[in-house]
């Protein structure tokens, strides 16, 4: 059944459904679900992301978390998770790196999380030659410390939206009218139970990922326990406020309720939340830093330097012009944002 019909019926049977039933449903629903249905990355797909669009990318994250280890953790084994990998090419590019770096005293331990069948086979094909342990839930990553990556997958989670009213705030559903699906305030208020929702004005919107929270909270609690670091990469924001829902298709934007299941459904990860989260937990938050500055630092032109010196002017430029797109503050060098969390105030590279 097309999925347009799914939510029509549910919304015809139950009424309105909220926002984040309707992203699972169109990002995940079975049958014709976003992620289980289509090539979603790259070039050819909806939408490219860092890893996608250069090797430095992977590479200098693979550096970071081999610095960290050696810095913080130095056992034998280096535990290294990866949230929502995609196509994997993120990990394929910090693994090389890191091989060219250590001996065999170190054994490189790789964990990927990932809900859909679809990209689980893409990463198998495309990690074939490193030794990958794939988990369906955050709580079945390995007792012991581990520097876990996180590169445009918390963005990737449903959300909830509320809109304050004079009275309190009011939950943004979907329903119908004429045949049509579009969007409705509740009449009820909703009553939050976190901090985040004080000191806003009347028409303010807020999102908030049940998801991004559970997970969110698991690591911290593991990082507590075993020790190790998150990585975060993404888009986002450090006010909280907005409304960022949306929907992507074949690399351009389209209305959220158009064609459900056939867009990248994606939202501004709330670095604000992030931090409370954390810190409530007593865990340290670095600052949060822009893309630009944290590869920057990371020696990413340098990186450039040595691609580029036996190579044709034509492919310096075309490697030239990849990086520029991840640092560039007009493309995603400032929009995209860096923090990581980890157990004790230390110095982290690119984030101090
Ligand atoms: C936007 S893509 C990012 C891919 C990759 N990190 C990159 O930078 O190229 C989001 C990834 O998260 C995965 N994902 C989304 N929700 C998930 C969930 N609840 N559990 C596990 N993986 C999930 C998707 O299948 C996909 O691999």
């Amino acid at each position: 059944m097309q999925i347009e019909t799914k939510i029509k019926d549910l919304i015809d049977k139950s009424g309105p459904i909220s926002l984040s039933r309707y992203m699972e449903i169109c990002l995940w629903d079975e049958e014709n679900g976003y992620y289980n249905s289509k090539e979603v990355l790259g070039e050819k797909g909806d939408f490219i992301t860092s890893p996608e669009i250069s090797q430095t990318f992977g590479e200098l994250v693979g550096l970071w978390a081999l610095n960290f280890h050696q810095q913080f953790i130095n056992k034998k084994r280096i535990c290294i998770t990866e949230l929502g990998p995609g196509r994997g090419t993120l990990l394929n590019d910090a693994t090389r790196a890191i091989s060219k770096v250590i001996n065999e005293q170190f054994d490189l331990d790789i964990t990927v999380l990932e809900k859909s069948q679809t990209l689980i086979n893409l990463q198998k094909a495309n990690l074939n030659n490193i030794n990958v342990k794939w988990i369906s839930d955050i709580k079945k990553l390995s007792l012991e410390p581990q520097i876990i990556i996180a590169n445009e997958f918390f963005d990737a989670l449903p959300i909830n939206q509320y809109v304050r009213g004079n009275e309190g705030w009011h939950e943004k559903k979907v329903t119908t009218k004429n045949g049509k699906l579009c969007f409705t305030l509740d009449n009820k208020i909703w009553v939050p139970s976190d901090s985040i929702f004080s000191n806003f004005k009347v028409g303010d919107t807020i999102e908030y990922s049940e998801q991004t929270v559970r997970i969110f909270s698991n690591i911290c609690n593991h990082l507590i326990q075993y020790d190790g670091v998150l990585l975060v990469i993404d888009y986002g924001n450090v006010s909280g406020i907005g409304d960022t829902l949306q929907a992507v298709n074949n690399h351009d934007f389209k209305d959220i309720l158009e064609k459900p299941g056939q867009s990248d459904l994606s939202s501004h990860v709330n670095f604000k939340l992030l931090k409370e989260i954390a810190s409530k937990k007593n865990l340290y938050v670095s600052k949060v830093k822009e893309q630009q500055i944290f590869l920057l630092e990371l020696g990413i032109m340098e990186r450039l330097k040595s691609l580029t010196k036996n190579v044709s002017s034509a492919i310096a430029q075309k490697l030239a012009s990849e990086i520029k797109r991840l640092i560039d503050p007009d493309k995603m060098g400032s929009l995209f944002k860096v923090i990581a969390v980890t157990k004790n105030n230390r110095h982290l590279e690119g984030l101090s």
